[in-house]
């Protein structure tokens, strides 16, 4: 196991009914401003909610934060904020409002220009106090230390961490989660999959309990993602769904294993470019790059065919029989089945819930290649991936397979 060092402080309230806690987490005296996005907590009661808990607190507001939160919008949320003096941030939302919501604690008291917290990783000194309603659960934004911010202006979208800007508490009530429209339930299910994979997916380093920690996430989200789709006020596969998102993307999955942010870095791009939704990136990208770098990856691909998939020799020589017989008794052969057949599933498990995995699907042809490309330089992403093998030529070989 590799050596680390682990402090989440966030506290999770998790349950039915719960938001009504807020006021036993904020102090009085706190001015407070509200951020949430596109208006979808005010017609599922989730606003009022917060609200009414809120009852006797100074309470500004700033909503209209959008999917994929823009620089250009947060700075109109600073600029309120540091004219009102505003002291505490609670953002009620999916992970752009919260990741929108920490940028905004972070630049409130910054000296210079804001976008040097993404662009350059400027430190951060001060920032103000953060906590959150979750009511998409997907990016883990709720209970960890990063957030990703887009700029309309030169199409980027880039991420920075701190310590500072973990929430101090997060309020999870699943049934704030029966309202999502289903392609956001799939996204949800596929991002929280993808970054478990990622940090799972990379060659063994003897840490049987992160390994089984991440294949129960992979396996609850295999069983009860389904299941949301089809019961979405099912309380029981809600509170699943947000416990295991949560759990995939707190710190706790990357402790002292190595980690493969590939599919992330290449999705961002496909997003800044083509507005695609994160999740969708996410599950086109991650079947190339399990294909392409599967030389690197095969012992923890054999692992996770047979774990989470119960994939193993007899399937791989059975479907050898069918179509290469002379390959069936070839350890070689069978080794390559399995791994064709781990990609395969994954690849079905999200078309299963509505994602699809192609770039063409999106109507994004082959010239994007370059153009992602370009964009991956710029960032500097080009030693990706565990062993930092990711290079542009590897992400054309990605991109190209996602076409
Ligand atoms: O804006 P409103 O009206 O609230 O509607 C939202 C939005 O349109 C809607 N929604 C949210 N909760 C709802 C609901 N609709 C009905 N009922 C509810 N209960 O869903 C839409 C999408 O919301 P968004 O917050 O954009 O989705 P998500 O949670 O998937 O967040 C995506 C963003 O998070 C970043 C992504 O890059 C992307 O910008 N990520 C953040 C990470 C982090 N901080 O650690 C890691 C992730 O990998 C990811 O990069
Ligand atoms: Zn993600």
């Amino acid at each position: 196991m590799l050596d680390f060092s682990f402090q989440n402080p966030t506290k999770i309230i998790f349950g039915r009914g719960k938001i009504a806690r807020l006021s036993k987490e904020i102090l009085k005296n706190k001015k407070i401003l509200l951020t949430y996005g596109g208006g979808s907590i005010k017609n599922n009661g989730v606003y009022d909610q917060v609200h009414t808990a809120l009852s006797g607190y100074k309470v500004f507001e700033f909503g209209g934060i959008e999917p994929n939160p823009s620089f250009e919008t947060l700075m109109n949320a600073v600029e309120l904020a540091r004219t009102e003096k505003v002291d505490y941030i609670l953002a009620v939302g999916g992970g752009s409002v919260i990741d929108g919501s920490k940028f905004i604690a972070a630049a409130i008291h910054f000296e210079g220009d804001p976008w040097d917290i993404l662009a350059k990783h400027a430190g951060l000194q001060k920032v103000v106090p953060l906590a959150t309603v979750l009511t998409l659960p997907a990016t883990g934004s709720e209970m960890n230390s990063g957030a990703v911010v887009s700029r309309k202006s030169t199409q980027e979208k880039l991420a920075f961490h701190s310590p500072l800007i973990f929430p101090q508490f997060s309020i999870l009530d699943p049934t704030t989660t029966f309202t999502l429209p289903l392609r956001q339930t799939t996204n949800g299910i596929v991002d929280a999959f993808v970054h478990v994979m990622e940090q799972y997916l990379t060659y063994p380093v003897d840490a049987p309990l992160q390994d089984r920690f991440s294949e129960g996430i992979l396996q609850t989200l295999i069983e009860e993602g389904p299941k949301a789709l089809t019961t979405p006020h099912d309380y029981n596969v809600r509170a699943n769904i947000m416990w295991s998102a949560t759990l995939a993307l707190n710190h706790l999955l990357s402790m002292g294993v190595p980690g493969d942010w590939t599919t992330h870095m290449i999705g961002h791009e496909i997003t800044a470019e083509y507005g695609l939704d994160h999740a969708q990136t996410l599950a086109i990208v991650l079947p190339s790059v399990m294909y392409v770098k599967r030389d690197e990856k095969q012992e923890k691909i054999i692992q996770y065919a047979k774990r989470v998939w119960n994939i193993g020799p007899a399937d791989a020589r059975e479907a050898l029989l069918k179509l290469h017989p002379e390959d069936a008794d070839s350890e070689t052969a069978i080794t390559n089945k399995i791994i064709e057949l781990a990609i395969a599933k994954t690849r079905q498990f999200f078309e299963s819930l509505g994602a699809k995995t192609n770039l063409s699907d999106y109507g994004i042809d082959s010239n994007s290649v370059s153009i992602l490309l370009g964009r991956l330089e710029q960032h500097g992403m080009v030693k990706l991936g565990e062993k930092g093998s990711v290079t542009l030529a590897t992400s054309k070989e990605i991109l190209e397979n996602c076409l």
